[in-house]
């Protein structure tokens, strides 16, 4: 099973890997050199062990790019403060399964709002707990690690849970997106776009590195060459 033709490969860099202190600067920097999305990391401290930030930030990455922005809330009840991140800029905004009593109404106060809405799977979730809103969802995102911390290894398990959505998505003919993030890089980005992903999150192999444009053409490279 690969990417299907009508679905382009998305390089979306997560700037949790990138220097705060510059953070636009950082931002239109990998703008620059090709990315396709940017990707906003939200964590609570709760929800995951780590506090990152909120909607003041996003509007401040906002104002460094015009790329999409791909909001990822790692925070418990997002139903509560979604909408400020669309307020703020968000494009696209991903909920966790393990966060959302209610998923299927969630992913509709995210089109609602304003924004395409992305369902969010941890490792240790299986595919089917988002088999029945497959027909309300824009995105799938795989998480590859234990969402948290940046620059871990990716989780093969995650493999079989992309080829499995991806098998999902394709017999029922929906438009929906297969995203994964966490330890994505030379390597293991061929390997999850041969499952079926086609939107790439990569921190530590795009900031992690001196050249920018060389690292995501790489990342491409390597994406397409699975895909072809
Ligand atoms: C982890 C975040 C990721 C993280 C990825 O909780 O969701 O987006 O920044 O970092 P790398 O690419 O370094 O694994
Ligand atoms: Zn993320």
């Amino acid at each position: 099973m690969s990417a299907t033709p009508n679905r382009p490969i998305r390089l979306a860099p997560s700037i949790l890997a990138s220097d705060f202190g510059r953070l636009a600067e950082e931002v239109a920097a990998v703008a620059e050199a090709g990315a396709d999305w940017i990707h906003v990391d939200v964590m609570d401290g709760h929800f995951v062990p780590n506090l990152t930030l909120g909607p003041v930030v996003v509007e401040a990455v906002r104002a460094a790019t015009s790329l999409p922005l791909d909001v990822h809330l790692m925070i418990e009840a997002p139903e509560r403060s979604l909408e400020s991140y669309i307020a703020a800029g968000a494009d696209r905004v991903g909920v966790h399964v393990e966060t959302c009593p209610h998923l299927h109404r969630t992913l509709a106060q995210i089109r609602e709002a304003g924004a395409r809405n992305c369902v969010v799977l941890n490792p240790s979730t299986p595919a089917a707990a988002v088999e029945p809103v497959l027909s309300e969802a824009d995105q799938v995102l795989v998480m590859s690690v234990n969402p948290g911390f940046g620059g871990q290894r990716f989780i093969e398990g995650s493999l079989p849970k992309i080829a499995q959505l991806r098998r999902w998505i394709d017999e029922r003919e929906l438009d929906v997106e297969i995203e994964v993030d966490g330890g994505i890089g030379p390597g293991t980005i061929g390997r999850a776009a041969a499952a079926g992903a086609n939107v790439f999150v990569a921190g530590t192999a795009v900031f992690g590195k001196p050249d920018y444009a060389a690292a995501l053409a790489d990342l491409r490279k390597e994406a397409e060459g699975a895909t072809a």
